[in-house]
């Protein structure tokens, strides 16, 4: 596995690359790998011959107040983790490369950097969309794979790559759990034991979701109800926002006809966590 810490070192692998003919993957990065990061690099592995995993805790994407400083990070353990999965490279920049002084160029997704997570974390999407620009002006892949767990973040790239023309197909990954149902995050390890079970309420409330919609259930406001007094019976646990949501702009639906997006976002402790699933309306016939 090559490393490059700088936009300088990876330069001269892309055309070499391009020269053997060979497409390349990227999986974009804020390190403290798990196994739903290492899903997303066994994904890129069947779809690219050259597989690149960026690792860049990501600045502009944190608020004043949010956890930049403490995000873990967990470098020499995550390029252990890297090399035995099989990568071709990792980039791994500081800061200063990225956002070199005098850095002013932001891109923005209009509206939808503003819904759901964007309510409570204004800047975050715009922090989103300019690195992970930037990540595809380095690299230059042409298949980009990010996890279903960041659902907007995955409706928003999908706009900015539409809007700009990008020549980057983007392939978005199932969420992966632990036993309990649980969704994996690098947020996770902040979480006390007793934290971390109340979590669960997450993905129960999807589940009772799901079989509410099942039973013949449509309507998104019994549904958020429902969803609602089950958070409330959790008292380690502030509802940020429970909303379901049509899956391209991410405005509010009333009734579930095709597949909406339910989109949860909480505060376990100090802890912010989301899930989400894709609610489609049962068909009885
Ligand atoms: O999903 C993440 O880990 C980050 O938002 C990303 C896409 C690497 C951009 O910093």
């Amino acid at each position: 596995m090559q490393i490059a810490r700088t936009i300088a070192d990876f330069k001269p692998m892309r055309p070499q690359w391009q020269s053997e003919g060979s497409g390349v993957a990227l999986v974009p990065t804020m390190g403290a790998l798990h196994e739903g990061h290492m899903s997303l690099i066994k994904r890129a592995r069947g779809l690219a011959p050259r597989v690149v995993v960026s690792i860049f805790v990501n600045p502009t994407q944190f608020g004043p107040h949010e956890d930049f400083e403490n995000y873990p990070r967990l470098l020499e353990r995550d390029l252990e983790m890297l090399e035995e999965v099989g990568v071709d490279a990792a980039f791994i920049p500081e800061v200063a490369e990225m956002y070199p002084p005098g850095f002013k160029t932001f891109v923005t997704v209009e509206e939808l950097g503003s819904r759901l997570c964007g309510v409570s974390r204004p800047t975050h999407f715009r922090g989103v969309t300019t690195v992970v620009l930037k990540l595809f002006n380095i690299i230059q892949p042409h298949i980009a794979v990010f996890g279903q767990k960041d659902a907007q973040q995955t409706v928003i790239i999908h706009r900015m790559v539409r809007d700009l023309g990008l020549d980057v197909d983007i392939v978005v990954c199932p969420i992966v759990r632990e036993p309990d149902g649980l969704a994996l995050s690098s947020r996770n390890r902040y979480l006390t034991s007793q934290e971390r079970q109340a979590a669960t309420i997450l993905s129960r409330c999807l589940d009772l979701a799901e079989q509410t919609v099942k039973y013949g259930e449509n309507r998104a406001a019994v549904l958020l109800d429902e969803i609602r007094r089950k958070m409330a019976s959790e008292p380690r646990v502030r509802l940020d926002y429970a909303e379901i949501v049509d899956c391209e702009d991410l405005s509010p639906i009333e009734t579930i006809e095709g597949p909406a997006l339910l989109a949860l976002a909480v505060f376990v402790g100090k802890t912010r966590l989301i899930d989400n699933t894709y609610l489609r309306r049962f068909s009885h016939t």
